[in-house]
């Protein structure tokens, strides 16, 4: 039985932070508000001449350290994002030919909005099971803030930008013990953006481009969709909550966050939770927060953890991992 197994995490977050206080000047918004009801406390933005490849390459750049492996030793690279720098090339195409990575290797972009990373880890672990690919760059990279109506207060207090990347490589040993993907495109006019080149230049205006949500729907749904998702994983597996060492959740907002956990039986001490720090990250926000509780030693090797997303679409998803 051949197995996909993390063996390096890497995570790269722009330099420009910009505060609650800052969005305060801009809309009609409050600190207290934005903690109290997302738990955010500032967010990432990229620098005007930086885009999500530059993001994503720093985060691979990261995980192939961690990992001890050379850029020229992957040979499959699945990068999940919604916001690609250009139509075309791919970013992961971008990222193949910064690092080195081998010429010819597949290299291909995962659109599942806020669930690409675990679409992207699903791929992935695919490939490797089937024999496809031996050792993978899986990268979640995403520049939301190129997607937000500064004008939006129910939107442009959400989101940051930000990247993550992990290293998988095919073994013996279990590390991916199942992954569970699901979408539905019948809400789609709660959560989405509502342009892209698909439909022609003709009718553009300031907010075609930029992120358009129910948010309190959006809410409703996310929360019992994930309760939903955490059963099927565990049920999957033969697994009861109590075997779960960490929940590592999609950062979207900390209530919902605090409401997985809940119907996980799941103390916030074995939550990871960097939502504060960064805001939604979309496809970036699991692996920053898996990275960043692997290098603080909270999360160890033989570990259990869940990973789970939700997203536009809808689409949502996990991934239980034996790290
Ligand atoms: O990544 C996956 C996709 N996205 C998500 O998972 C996000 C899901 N949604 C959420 O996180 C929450 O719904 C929000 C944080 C967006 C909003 O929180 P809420 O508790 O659902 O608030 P609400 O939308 O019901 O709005 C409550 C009040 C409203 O005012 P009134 O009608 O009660 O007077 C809003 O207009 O809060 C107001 N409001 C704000 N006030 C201050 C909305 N945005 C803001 C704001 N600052 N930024």
């Amino acid at each position: 039985m051949t197995y996909t197994r993390i063996i390096g995490t890497g995570s790269y977050l722009p330099e420009r932070i910009m505060t609650n206080a800052e969005l305060e000047a801009l809309v009609d918004t409050s600190d207290t508000w934005i903690r109290e009801r997302t738990g955010i406390a500032e967010r990432r933005v990229v620098a005007e001449n930086q885009t999500c490849s530059d993001m994503a390459i720093e985060a691979a750049r990261a995980a192939l350290d961690s990992a001890g492996v050379a850029a020229a030793d992957i040979d499959l690279i699945v990068l999940g994002t919604c916001t690609p720098d250009r139509v075309f090339p791919s970013n992961a195409c971008l990222v193949q030919r910064a690092l080195g990575v081998q010429q010819g290797a597949p290299a291909f972009d995962v659109a599942a909005a806020c669930s690409s990373f675990v679409f992207a880890l699903d791929v992935t672990d695919r490939f490797l099971r089937t024999g496809g690919a031996r050792r993978a760059l899986v990268i979640g990279a995403d520049t939301m803030t190129r997607l937000l109506n500064w004008r939006d207060r129910g939107t442009c207090v959400l989101f940051g930008d930000g990247a993550g990347a992990v290293v998988v490589e095919a073994s013996d040993t279990p590390g991916i013990l199942s992954t569970h993907l699901h979408a539905d495109g019948t809400q789609e006019d709660l959560l989405n953006v509502p342009w892209g080149p698909g439909l022609g230049y003709e009718r553009l205006d300031e907010t075609s481009g930029k992120i358009s949500m129910r948010g309190n729907e959006v809410f409703k749904v996310a929360v019992r969709t994930l309760g939903r998702i955490v059963d099927e994983t565990l049920a999957a597996n033969g697994l009861k909550k109590e075997d779960v060492d960490w929940l590592v959740p999609h950062q979207a907002n900390v209530r919902i966050i605090q409401a997985t956990a809940r119907k996980l039986g799941l103390p916030m001490d074995r939550v990871v939770q960097t939502v504060q720090h960064h805001g939604n990250t979309s496809s970036a926000s699991i692996p920053l927060a898996l990275d960043a509780a692997v290098r603080d030693g909270r999360i160890k090797p033989g570990d259990l953890l869940l990973l789970e997303a939700f997203g536009g679409g809808f689409t949502w998803g996990s991934a239980l991992v034996r790290f």
